[in-house]
């Protein structure tokens, strides 16, 4: 049975979107609602997991029995995610990160520009814009660090790192990519173009794309049933390590 077999694990998993700040009233942000992340969660716990749940901005309540770790940024949830990863069986980025942030962050709020007046990043015509520079790709980071030679390896070498695609087209073949360049044990493509899956949604369409090309496609269904096929794509992984 599923009951227990993530006991004495320690899991993370990342939710909701990140937000990037321009100004103290706004920000870059997107629609992710964290209900995927906090699915994985709930069901990790229900395992026997101990489960760091690093999350962006959403509107739901903390999970009961879960460790909270509330971020905004990518470059908060970066610091977070290597907080935990020595100690860490798993990661999950269920988290829709953002590629880009401000440059820089305004320290008031940005006023529309007054007449005579050029404010910053406002041409004479009343055009406005925001200079962005790319965040760092989380799971991109982990998959050079696990691959440095053995003297810079740190703690998180049997580490499980499985990664989500959100894509609106050429699903497979985008998702093939970032597997590839994340170096993933598997990676969750999330059909985002359907009014029922992906963001925000109560049920969600997935393919579970290997590394060695294989490639499973899960039939529609809620949330917390994809989070229970996910960790029982997980399992197996850990104990194979274990042997290892
Ligand atoms: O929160 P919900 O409303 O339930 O919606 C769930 C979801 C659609 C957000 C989720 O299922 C999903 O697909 N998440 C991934 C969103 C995405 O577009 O990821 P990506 O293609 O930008 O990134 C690929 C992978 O790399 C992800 O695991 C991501 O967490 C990770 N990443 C991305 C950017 C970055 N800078 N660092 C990362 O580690």
């Amino acid at each position: 049975g599923r009951r227990g077999d993530l006991a004495g694990r320690r899991v993370i998993v990342t939710a909701g979107g990140t937000h990037e700040p321009i100004d103290p009233v706004r920000y870059i942000g997107n629609r992710s609602s964290g209900k995927m992340g906090y699915s994985l969660a709930e069901e990790a716990r229900d395992r026997g997991a101990h489960v760091i749940l690093v999350t962006g901005p959403v509107a739901l309540p903390d999970p009961y029995g879960v460790e909270v770790q509330p971020v905004e940024t990518a470059l908060q949830m970066r610091d977070a995610v290597h907080r935990f990863i020595a100690d860490a069986d798993v990661l999950i980025m269920s988290a829709a990160v953002a590629d880009f942030r401000p440059a820089t962050q305004a320290t008031q709020k940005i006023k529309k520009r007054s007449s005579g007046a050029q404010g910053r990043g406002q041409s004479e015509e009343g055009e406005f814009s925001i200079e962005l520079v790319q965040n760092p790709d989380i799971l991109g980071e982990l998959a050079q660090i696990l691959n440095a030679p053995p003297a810079q390896k740190t703690t998180c070498q049997r580490l499980v790192r499985v990664g989500f695609a959100a894509e609106t087209e050429h699903l497979v073949a985008h998702a093939q990519t970032k597997l590839q360049q994340k170096q993933l044990d598997f990676l969750v493509a999330n059909d985002v173009s359907r009014s029922d899956s992906g963001f925000g949604t109560e049920t969600n369409k997935v393919l579970l794309l290997y590394a060695d090309g294989r490639i499973e496609d899960l039939p529609l269904m809620s949330k917390a049933s994809v989070a229970a096929e996910i960790w029982d794509r997980v399992v197996p992984l850990l104990s194979v390590q274990e042997q290892g």
